[in-house]
């Protein structure tokens, strides 16, 4: 191990070597089963979660093709199975032990199926117990910090066929660079540029599954999305649970506005996003450097979480509703076209209706163009889970009663998009209507226009002008 920085332990290239070794070995064993069968084992990833997840797939995906697997759209044709979870609220957890209960059957029709359970949920102590008792048939098990040693962790199962725990609860983590990656789209990429947390929010389990806060270097990160750029990709997000502390853990001297500046001044014809700013610290001169680079797009997802400070205040949160409010005008300001996205907890231990109340009131001013919202879900180990908690009936009414202010709120602000014109990122043909495209803006609005399949939009950036518009769906034609 060879420490890069202040605090961050990163995976020296002795053991980046090893598991290529077990890569190789692997491919190895694959090739003679191809060779034997006339097939390729097939592999087969189920992903919950959120972003930092989908990246981390694309990276066991990377993983599983280094070692001779090819990818199945479906479970049953599988010989790998991974399954990479989530833990920040319960019904994930539910669904991921339903999905894995699934698997059961798969097999017992067929021995020789390899199962795997990794990401948030297996790196709680209590949930990696229920699952090496409860589903024996899951063969490895690996914490978020394990990624990186798949190729270890699968050749130990396939040498010794015993079932094998890589766990990690309580481990800060590390970095790991240069995995192989197989991204999921041709156009959008996701870059880690940090991993964990070191915030503590009262409700929140990440930062006891995700380690501490630990940032890639700068070079590294530029590196690979020059790499992206050359290779086609239109739209880049930095993921990071606060991304406002990347940079504090280094000693580049450097923090996360010149991060995105520098990106920003990268040639090529691309848009920037990232996720997640936390409102204690998303600073002015982050505004500034998002309002004077073209690149940087207009989006901002500021999760504002409550509307009363004392409920802000007992979530951990170190901001005010005011607060909050004050960073979303100087955006507006400097950007009076910013898309700004949040995410809402209802039913959090203790919320009065006056605390709600609030929380509508904050809403209503704030007037993003789209809100996450969720259902306080008590975390196992987190302060909140030993408050005492509302009644479900409660925390149900007041989410129904939130959607429905922010409702009327997106339609008002989307009815006002219309005669307006929005560069697209095509996606593709409507799902329900192939003479349809649909796509998004910047700010991730979803825009649906007619056009002939013939003229494969798919992954171009073009201009739009709305015409129709509805709570979640606009309509437009291009100008072509
Ligand atoms: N790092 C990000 C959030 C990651 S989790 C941030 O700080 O904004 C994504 C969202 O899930 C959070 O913003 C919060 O709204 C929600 N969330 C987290 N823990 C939760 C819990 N225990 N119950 C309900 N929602 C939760
Ligand atoms: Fe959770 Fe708070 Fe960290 Fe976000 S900042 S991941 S909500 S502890
Ligand atoms: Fe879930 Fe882990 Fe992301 S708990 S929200 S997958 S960091």
């Amino acid at each position: 191990m060879t420490d890069i920085s202040r605090t961050t332990r990163t995976v020296s290239e002795e053991e980046l070597a090893e598991q290529r070794a077990y890569t190789a070995k692997i491919a190895g064993w694959n090739e003679a089963f191809l060779a034997e069968n006339g097939r390729e084992r097939r592999y087969y990833i189920q992903t919950f979660g959120c972003q930092q997840n989908e990246a981390d797939s694309e990276r066991l995906a990377g993983m599983a093709e280094a070692m001779g697997y090819v990818p199945v759209d479906t479970a049953a044709d599988a010989d790998l199975i991974l399954i990479n979870t989530c833990a920040v609220r319960e019904h994930a957890e539910e669904r991921a032990l339903s999905i894995t209960g699934q698997f059961k059957h798969l097999k017992e029709r067929n021995p020789e199926l390899i199962i795997g359970i990794c990401g948030c949920m297996v790196s709680q102590e209590t949930r990696k117990e229920r699952i090496k008792h409860s589903y024996p048939y899951v063969s490895i098990l690996f914490g978020t910090s394990m990624l990186y040693r798949l190729p270890q962790i699968l050749y130990a199962y396939i040498a010794g066929r015993k079932r094998q725990f890589f766990l990690d609860a309580g481990d800060p983590g590390c970095i790991a660079e240069g995995i192989p990656v197989r991204r999921a789209d041709a156009r959008k990429a996701w870059v880690s540029i940090m991993y964990g947390c070191n915030n503590f929010c009262s409700y929140c389990i990440v930062p006891y599954v995700r380690g501490r806060e630990r940032s890639r270097r700068l070079h590294a990160i530029l590196e690979e999305i020059r790499g992206l750029i050359a290779n086609g990709y239109r739209e880049i997000t930095l993921l990071g649970q606060n991304v406002n502390s990347w940079g504090h853990d280094l000693d580049e001297g450097v923090e996360f506005p010149d991060l995105l500046a520098a990106i920003c001044a990268l040639e090529g014809d691309f848009r920037v996003h990232f996720m997640t700013s936390h409102p204690k610290d998303a600073s002015h001169r982050l505004i500034d450097v998002m309002a004077e680079n073209e690149k940087a797009a207009k989006h901002f997802h500021l999760p504002m979480q409550s509307g009363s400070n004392r409920v802000l205040a007992a979530m951990n949160r170190r901001y005010t509703a005011e607060s909050y409010l004050n960073i979303l005008a100087y955006m507006r300001q400097r950007m009076p076209d910013i898309t700004v996205t949040s995410d809402i907890i209802v039913g959090f231990p203790g919320e009065s209706e006056e605390d709600f109340e609030k929380t509508l009131e904050a809403v209503r001013i704030a007037r993003c163009d789209q809100l996450f919202t969720f259902i306080y879900s008590p975390r196992t180990g987190t302060p909140a889970a030993r408050m005492e908690q509302l009644p479900e009936k409660v925390k149900q009414d007041r989410m129904a009663r939130l959607l429905a202010v922010q409702n009327e709120i997106m339609l008002e602000k989307n009815l006002a998009c219309v005669g307006k014109e929005y560069m697209i990122l095509v996606e593709g043909l409507s799902r329900g209507d192939r003479t349809m495209y649909a796509g998004r803006t910047d700010g991730g609005k979803l825009v649906h226009f007619p056009a002939d399949p013939d003229q494969s939009l798919t992954g171009r950036v073009i201009p739009v002008r709305i015409t129709a518009a509805e709570t979640y769906n606009l309509w437009g034609e291009a100008v072509l």
